[in-house]
């Protein structure tokens, strides 16, 4: 309940803190799912579709949010490529997860449940065979959160430590928690056959690469 009403007031106020990092990490978790066109992919936590509008016509994206605020702004800016659905995707048991399996999973900055373990498994079992995961998920390290590297100089941006302030949200109950490199390498070997984690968004962010089946590179 904390978590539905923290995340309809976030997609209240989202994109107006919305800038340069998120744009470069956006295309940083593109890069890591590689070409999508005739592909499934499922964007767990859309939020406000800022991610969701940048997959071309040709891809199929399942979209689905906690928040049905987050939903509504997706709506309206995308295309018919795009479903939607309003859904706590920890509690989605497999009769009401989207089918077929998809080709790629994406989860920018969603996975905040404490249990990473659990929450890197609900992708594995929700993706095809061959398929890939990509998970986008802020740096614990708040100071490097807050003074992105630009043009190979780090400078402090007031939109991030504005974003960063959020995490005292947990204080009051909320999900919201942050994880080492470590950990995702941790949980991703569990359950994937290979993990990759780099550091995306000016190195604000986490961008792990979880693949099953041991090709480095599948196009479907
Ligand atoms: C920080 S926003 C990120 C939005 C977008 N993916 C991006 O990177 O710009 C996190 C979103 O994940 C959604 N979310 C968090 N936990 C969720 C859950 N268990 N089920 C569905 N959506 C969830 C929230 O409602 C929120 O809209």
């Amino acid at each position: 309940m904390a978590n539905r009403l923290a995340w309809n007031l976030d997609a209240l106020v989202y994109d107006f803190f919305a800038g340069q990092v998120d744009q470069q990490l956006y295309q940083d978790i593109l890069k890591a799912l590689g070409p999508t066109d005739g592909m499934i992919v499922d964007d767990l936590g859309c939020g406000t579709g800022n991610l969701t509008r940048l997959f071309s016509g040709t891809t199929t994206v399942r979209a689905i949010d906690l928040s049905p605020v987050a939903i509504a702004k997706t709506y309206y800016r995308t295309g018919p490529n795009v479903y939607l659905c309003s859904m706590d995707f920890y509690n989605m048991p497999p009769s009401l997860r989207p089918s077929p399996a998809p080709h790629r999973i994406v989860a920018s900055r969603s996975l905040y449940h404490p249990d990473l373990p659990r929450s890197i498994g609900l992708l594995a079992s929700h993706l095809r065979d061959d398929g890939i995961a990509v998970v986008a998920h802020a740096v614990p390290n708040v100071s490097q959160y807050m003074f992105p590297r630009m043009n190979g100089t780090k400078s402090f941006s007031p939109r991030q430590a504005v974003k960063a302030a959020a995490r005292l949200s947990r204080l009051v109950g909320v999900d919201y928690r942050f994880f080492e490199a470590e950990e995702f390498e941790r949980a991703g070997r569990q359950h994937f056959d290979a993990v990759n984690v780099e550091l995306g968004g000016f190195g604000t962010h986490y961008v792990v690469r979880l693949q099953k089946g041991n090709l480095l590179s599948h196009q479907h």
